[in-house]
């Protein structure tokens, strides 16, 4: 591990999937790392304080618990929380211009905003461009500013993206034509990135670097799956309708467009070199077979 900070490091969303990566890193590099939670006493909160993370006990709709959290740090990592309707999107704007605002209040040296692909420009998508404007507000905000634009979670393989077992056949099923490579990172690397990026060993070209691992189709996906396990795969193709609600519907809409422009996998690479594409990111989270589908 290189550079050790010299001085604190923010971090809204510590207690959460991506917020705990950047935390990790941080204290990889044995950084001093300041929390803003909402609840102090959360399970989730302690933790952190075990692992010596400093609590700012803040509150997104307070403007003062703000500021006075983000005095005397010499950078600030900060996600928005997820969105799943039209209201909860200008809840998440309205929580990410706050948290600006208060960088500009607090005087604080360097931004890290973790966005999402593709937010550099509206793309009809509402819980990214929610991330697109609050991107723009930091751009203007005049605070010296980062993006990190996570594509797909690897982790959603473990959880609502995750293979079955059917007859002793690893299936995958997604709402993805087969022809579409979805490109993903894994959230170790989100972090990671990000830390490098608030202790300045790394710099995002252009202040932005899309993080992408793998790019891979579904049948591809599903055949690492497989591979992995010693088994047969295949993958299934779903309509969009599948998806709960229209968000979700215009965020695959999205994946199928990005996926018309590949990815340069390098980038990432070049500020975390072992960055994992999908076959490291399987072994590496031991990931294993799950046990039979009921009836299969
Ligand atoms: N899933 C994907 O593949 C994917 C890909 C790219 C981008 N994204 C984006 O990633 C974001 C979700 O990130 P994540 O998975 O890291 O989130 P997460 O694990 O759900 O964590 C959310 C964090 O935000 C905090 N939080 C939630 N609501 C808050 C509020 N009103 N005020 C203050 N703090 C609040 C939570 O703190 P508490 O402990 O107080 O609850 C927690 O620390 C979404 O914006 C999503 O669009 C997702």
């Amino acid at each position: 591990m290189s550079a050790q900070a010299t001085g604190t490091i923010a971090v809204f969303g510590a207690t959460g999937q991506q917020g705990g990566a950047v935390v990790d890193a941080l204290l990889d590099h044995r950084a001093q790392v300041r929390a803003l939670v909402r609840n102090p006493q959360s399970d989730r909160a302690q933790a952190l304080a075990a692992r010596g993370v400093e609590l700012a006990a803040t509150r997104a709709d307070d403007p003062a618990s703000l500021a006075a959290a983000l005095a005397t740090v010499e950078g600030f990592y900060f996600m928005t929380p997820e969105a799943n309707s039209l209201e909860e999107v200008e809840a998440e704007v309205r929580i990410g211009k706050a948290l600006v605002d208060a960088a500009v209040e607090a005087g604080v040296p360097h931004v890290v905003f973790n966005s999402v692909f593709g937010a550099d420009r509206e793309s009809g998508v509402p819980h990214h461009d929610s991330k697109h404007r609050i991107e723009e507000h930091l751009r203007t905000s005049g605070l010296r500013a980062s993006m990190v634009r996570p594509t797909a979670f690897m982790e959603n393989f473990a959880s609502v993206m995750a293979p079955s077992l059917e007859h002793g056949e690893i299936v995958l099923r997604m709402p993805l034509s087969e022809d579409v490579a979805l490109k993903m990172i894994s959230i170790r690397d989100i972090g990671r990135v990000a830390a490098a990026l608030l202790l300045d060993t790394a710099q995002a070209p252009g202040g932005a670097v899309e993080l992408v691992g793998d790019e891979l189709t579904g049948p591809r996906i599903a055949a690492a799956f497989g591979a992995h396990a010693g088994l047969p795969a295949r993958y299934e193709a779903l309509p969009l309708s599948v998806l709960p609600n229209e968000l979700d519907q215009a965020m695959f809409r999205q994946f199928a467009e990005a996926a018309a422009h590949p990815s340069d996998l390098a980038v990432v690479r070049s500020i975390e070199p072992t960055a994992l594409d999908l076959v490291e990111w399987i072994r590496a989270t031991g990931w294993t077979a799950p046990a039979n589908a009921a009836g299969s």
